[in-house]
């Protein structure tokens, strides 16, 4: 007979994985508190702050092994948290070659995800630091012309989600109509060549039409969009943010991806369209892990069994 108890039991030892993950995730990690706030305030032109942010949970900072001199310091992507053992980020981040045959991702040992925190030099109580188990490029990422500018990171352990600090956020499947405004956030530079800031930035775009996205790049192509404020071309994602998500409708739209410049005039952010790669997001990362899952299920099973 399948008793409740074994259900209950495995509910519990699964809770006390999780903070076990998130423990160790706080002291596994080898960072110093420094509080950086005076040296790196920047004033931003065409983004915002808003007072409470309910977006930055969704986005991790990624960055080398070691940083150079202060923490943080090494950030030069961004990417989506997905589920708790998945980030979506941009190809051109983490997968590098001249050709497609050339193609190999990064090292996942030369790459950190950092989650929990909406500043990206400062570790608080609430910063994870996810060590990446397995890089993912996309097989036809294309880094002359980004096409199939998508790649997944496979952590090692569960990024410990609670809503607040650290949470995955949920692909965008229906097909956004032009002029859908969306919100992309990140830890990019504040205009080209410009510093990057400590507190995360969003500014908000719109979804152009595809043909306003052809006229600007020759090279655009099936899974890219693009996304601007044409009152104000200023608002723009820029080095940095490459990675990040752009987000409509409280879904992951769009990823980072490339542009002409940052915020120039009558140009547009280059993003590539996640619902276009949702079945090969599934069929790399979301179907492969679900540990959680697997130990309800082999419980269940067991119950099933003796019952
Ligand atoms: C926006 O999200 C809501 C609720 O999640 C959904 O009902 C609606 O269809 C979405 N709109 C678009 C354009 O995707
Ligand atoms: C994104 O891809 C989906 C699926 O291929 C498509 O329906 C949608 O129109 C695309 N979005 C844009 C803005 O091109």
């Amino acid at each position: 007979m399948c008793s409740m108890k074994n259900i209950l039991v495995s509910i519990v030892l699964i809770n006390i994985l999780q903070l076990e993950t998130y423990l160790c995730a706080n002291l596994n990690s080898k960072i110093i508190m420094e509080d950086a706030q005076e040296k790196y305030k920047f004033l931003i032109t065409a983004g915002y702050r808003p007072k409470i942010d309910n977006l930055a949970k969704y986005v991790v900072s990624l960055r080398g092994k070691k940083y150079r001199r202060v923490f943080g310091d090494d950030h030069y992507c961004g990417g989506s948290i997905i589920s708790p053992k998945v980030i979506l980020t941009a190809a051109h981040c983490v997968c590098r070659g001249d050709n497609r045959i050339e193609l190999r991702p990064f090292r996942p040992s030369d790459i950190l995800a950092v989650a929990g925190t909406p500043r990206r030099l400062v570790v608080t109580e609430k910063t994870q630091a996810l060590k990446v188990d397995k890089v993912i490029c996309h097989a036809y990422f294309d880094p002359k012309t980004f096409h199939n500018d998508i790649a997944l990171l496979l952590l090692i352990k569960n990024i410990y989600e609670d809503g607040v600090s650290a949470q995955r956020i949920s692909l965008q499947t229906s097909s956004l109509p032009p002029h859908t405004k969306c919100t992309v956030l990140g830890w990019g530079r504040i205009f080209e060549y410009g510093p990057k800031p400590d507190l995360i930035l969003h500014t908000n775009v719109y979804i152009m039409p595809n043909e306003f996205c052809k006229e600007r790049d020759d090279d655009f192509f099936f899974g890219m969009m693009c996304a601007t404020d044409e009152d104000d071309f200023e608002k723009d994602s820029c080095f940095g943010d490459s990675g990040g998500p752009l987000i409509c409708n409280g879904s992951v739209a769009g990823i980072v991806s490339f542009g002409n410049g940052c915020g120039v005039p009558d140009e547009a952010g280059y993003y590539t369209n996640v619902s276009s790669y949702r079945d090969w997001i599934r069929k790399n990362g979301l179907d492969k892990l679900r540990p959680v899952n697997f130990i309800l299920l082999i419980v269940l099973q067991i119950c099933i069994t003796e019952s």
